[in-house]
């Protein structure tokens, strides 16, 4: 178990806090509030950790990044530099990561409903593999490709259907999930079948991805087990040989001090074990492996910077504290639940110091008009006063990625933290941009 500081990069002295070196309150005041700030040092210590734990560790292993959890041209050359391939999963992050100048050979083409448009965007740029979600898929992959001239390497994505003890909402390796190509014999027969009839569809090997936040490594492994069952089903029976086996991301990061999570490698280790095992015991190639993490490069980099607008008591209830953001830039909460660790960064110039304020448990609530937009809900805290700067830890990974523009409010800034220093990489929505596309 790792059990370093948390959060990671943020410590305070005197009467400032800082985050990878960088004053917040200070970066609240030049860029505004709300505001992401994302440190690029966290960012490029994990992708370090991975090809550490992992590339430099196994032959013939490759990270790709999950970029839903926070796409950004920035972040995309980050880990593009950093040496690693790109997950994308829709038409506009295939854009942004070609767009970013990812070569589409390190390109990984994923989704459940991928529309005619961009399977002939995803061919056209010839992406280094397609996960094919369903039969059909192949199909009109078959067109594409044909229609081209190429051969399309894909991956089955499957569903091992285990339980990854983490929110439904986001366990995607269970049967019942819209997500994957279920294992059972009849329906592989099918998807043979349709590989047979489909000369420029180059199957390359199993993918699967079983649910994210995962804080063990056991449904990991339970869904390693049956997947390289299949794997040897799929050579020994019908011939096809699994070349390469992507095992997903899902890894679980920190949001909460309190949180234990596995070392990388506790995830790893095990995981490569078993395929080796498997290798040898089934007298079988070993695959090249691959994974996928999102939330364990994005997640801890990053932090939310809101201002406290007021405070209400509710006598023998609760104290809300109601802050200038919420669900638009944060939709965790409401979406599953997720549970986060706020500080006060920041003190309105009216307001005590920190030092003299009396700890206070209250709930932070966002600005938007939802009862269930609740950024926190009971954080001991120094009494809040409207003009605090808070900071919400570890939303680097799928809250810029989920932002929406509800009630009419602009998303915020994007600064990204890197030598003490810090950048504007996403500027802050204006109005007027807010009313762009209406005719
Ligand atoms: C196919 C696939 N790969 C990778 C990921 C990344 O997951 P995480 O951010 O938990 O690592 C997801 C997340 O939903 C996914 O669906």
């Amino acid at each position: 178990m790792r059990d370093a500081a948390f959060p990671e990069k943020f410590y305070r002295e005197g009467q400032h806090s800082y985050f990878d070196g960088v004053e917040l309150e200070a970066l609240a005041n030049q860029y505004g509030t709300p505001l992401y700030v994302v440190s690029e040092t966290i960012v490029r210590a994990r992708c370090a950790k991975l090809r550490e734990a992992f590339i430099q560790r196994y032959p013939n292993t490759r990270v790709y990044y999950a970029s839903k959890a926070f796409q950004t041209l920035d972040m995309l050359r980050i880990v593009h530099e950093e040496g690693f391939g790109i997950d994308v999963v829709s038409g506009g992050e295939l854009f942004a990561a070609l767009r970013a100048g990812i070569q589409p050979a390190n390109i990984i083409f994923h989704g459940n409903a991928k529309t005619d448009e961009e399977l002939r965007a995803a061919v056209d740029a010839r992406v280094g593999r397609i996960a094919i979600d369903n039969l059909e898929e192949i199909f009109r992959i078959e067109r594409e490709a044909s229609r081209t001239g190429t051969r399309q390497a894909i991956l089955f994505r499957v569903t091992p259907g285990v339980d990854s003890h983490t929110h439904r909402f986001i366990s995607t390796g269970s049967l019942d999930s819209k997500f994957g190509i279920p294992l059972e014999q009849s329906e592989t027969e099918r998807y043979i079948d349709a590989l047979r009839a489909c000369p420029h569809v180059e199957f390359l090997g199993l993918h699967f991805h079983i649910g994210s936040q995962l804080m063990e490594n056991t449904s990991h492994l339970a869904a390693l087990n049956i997947v390289l069952d299949f794997a040897a089903r799929l050579s020994k029976k019908y011939g096809l040989a699994v070349r390469e086996l992507n095992m997903g991301g899902g890894f679980g990061i920190r949001y909460l001090p309190t949180d234990r999570v596995p070392s990388i490698s506790e995830f790893i280790d095990p995981m490569m074990a078993k395929v080796s095992e498997w290798s040898a015991r089934e007298n079988l190639p070993m695959p090249h492996c691959a994974i996928e993490p999102g939330r364990w490069i994005a997640g801890e980099a990053g932090i939310t910077l809101y201002k406290v607008i007021a405070t209400k008591v509710i006598p023998g209830i609760r104290t809300y504290v109601a802050v200038d953001g919420g669900l638009g830039d944060n939709i965790r909460p409401a979406l599953y639940e997720a549970c986060y660790h706020a500080e006060i960064v920041g003190t309105s110039p009216d307001a005590p110091a920190l030092a003299v304020r009396a700890p206070q448990t209250v709930t932070i609530a966002g600005r938007y008009c939802e009862s269930g937009d609740i950024l926190v809900r009971d954080v001991t805290l120094p009494e809040p006063n409207p003009g605090d700067i808070l900071a919400l830890f570890s939303t680097g990974a799928y809250c810029f990625a989920m932002s929406s523009n509800y009630n009419r409010v602009p998303r915020p800034a994007l600064v990204l933290l890197r030598d003490r220093s810090a950048r504007l990489s996403v500027r802050r929505e204006t109005y007027d941009d807010l009313l762009l596309r209406e005719i």
